[in-house]
């Protein structure tokens, strides 16, 4: 019954690493995947992550029950504090609607079909360009999906004039997924002033902010600087979703945690969200996993724990704007023609190179460098060792 079934493509980012892992090449290189890795290429497993991880284990009163179907409640409070900051308006008021969700995918999904199923506008825009799964996500789910302007391939940098036109012609009501930080896959993100006036904008239209926050603390190294334009969103008193992910900032990538929270205008309209948000999970998954969302609250709960997970985030934040730098010298230093300080410019996990799909093939096929096709490449990636490596690459498909 399934003889005729077509083989689907592989996943544009997450293919990348398939092909990666077939390369018997000992100098291949992953710069595909946004997975932090150590100066040694490793991936890395935080330390405060690990303490919390022996506190669970230790503690003989933990046991392996289902978590109720909104998540782990001391996970929520303290992952809606973390973004919204402490004293949030909208927290003090109790008016947040939190549910602990399958990392950043399972939140923006939880997001997309409650808007699908209760929301007057079925209609989302997302930026041009945006994360690959973004536009399957919100399609998925069952809404509309429409692009906005966004990056500017003349100046590497955001096209902010682009921007304001087209949300200010898109219809009343619309919902616009905004990347709170360190935009992926271009790694441009607005000013604080540009922020403003996109939320004058939005508001005075009466657009629904959906915010992705998957890289909170890793694209300027502080966790309240980068969650800065959600806050003025919230300040306003108006409501707003945002789709957490621990993956990149504690690490927690296959734990799969992350939240996704509803700013209501009150206590009661909360609670009524959350009560259909259940209704959303249950026949999807049941409820979360346990592990990861413990190992997250136990953190985030304890100032000391949550201290030293500030210090080891600004070093992998640190590490990546060094090779940042170290790849601006060095293609300088190497004389690769081109302006390449849009390296240096961009912030977050990702480069967007402005190598093109055959630059980019070429790369992957003469020196086992492998990065999405759209010539993304993962920072966190790289390090001192295999700066000069990708450097040669460049040059060389640059100037062939
Ligand atoms: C990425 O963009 O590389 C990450 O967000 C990982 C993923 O799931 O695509």
């Amino acid at each position: 019954v399934f003889s005729n079934i077509v083989r689907a493509p592989e996943d544009p980012i997450l293919g990348v690493t398939v092909a990666f892992n077939k390369d018997p090449s000992p100098i291949k290189l992953n710069l595909g995947v946004g997975a932090y890795r150590t100066e040694e290429g490793k991936p890395l497993v935080l330390n405060v992550v690990r303490r919390a991880e022996q506190l669970i284990v230790n503690d003989r009163s933990r046991v392996k029950e289902y978590l109720p179907i909104t998540g782990l409640a001391d996970f929520n409070k303290f992952s809606a504090k973390l973004i919204f900051g402490a004293d949030s308006p909208a927290i003090q008021g109790n008016r947040v609607a939190t549910v602990q969700c399958l990392s950043g995918t399972g939140s923006l999904r939880v997001g997309a079909e409650f808007l699908a199923r209760h929301y007057h506008q079925r209609l989302i825009y997302i930026p041009l360009p945006t994360w690959g799964n973004h536009p399957k996500i919100f399609a998925t789910a069952g809404l509309s999906v429409k692009t906005y302007r966004y990056y500017d391939p003349a100046t590497r940098g955001l096209n902010f004039q682009g921007l304001l036109e087209d949300l200010g012609s898109a219809p009343s009501g619309a919902v616009v997924l905004l990347h709170a930080c360190a935009h992926n896959p271009t790694g441009v993100d607005p000013t604080l002033e540009q922020w403003e006036q996109i939320r004058q904008l939005m508001r005075s239209k009466g657009l629904l902010p959906f915010f992705d926050s998957a890289y909170q603390g890793f694209a300027s190294g502080s966790l309240d600087a980068d969650a800065q334009p959600v806050r003025m969103f919230v300040a306003d008193g108006g409501e707003c979703l945002a789709a957490q992910s621990y993956a990149k900032n504690m690490g927690l990538y296959g734990e799969r945690v992350g939240a996704l929270s509803i700013v209501c205008k009150t206590t009661d309209v909360a609670s009524r969200v959350e009560s259909q948000l259940k209704l959303v999970i249950r026949p999807m998954y049941s409820s979360p996993p346990i592990h990861g969302a413990s190992i997250v609250a136990t953190i985030l709960k304890d100032r000391d724990m949550y201290n030293e997970w500030t210090v080891e985030l600004k070093a992998m934040a640190d590490r990546i704007i060094s090779m940042r730098k170290q790849l601006f010298d060095a293609l300088r230093a190497r004389g690769t023609p081109g302006d390449w300080s849009h390296i240096i410019k961009q912030i977050g996990m990702f480069t967007f190179t402005g190598l093109n799909s055959e630059q980019v093939a070429f790369m992957t096929n003469e020196y086992h460098i492998y990065m999405t096709s759209d010539g993304r490449i993962s920072m966190a990636g790289l390090s001192s060792k295999t700066v000069p490596h990708l450097v040669d690459a460049i040059h060389a498909a640059v100037t062939r």
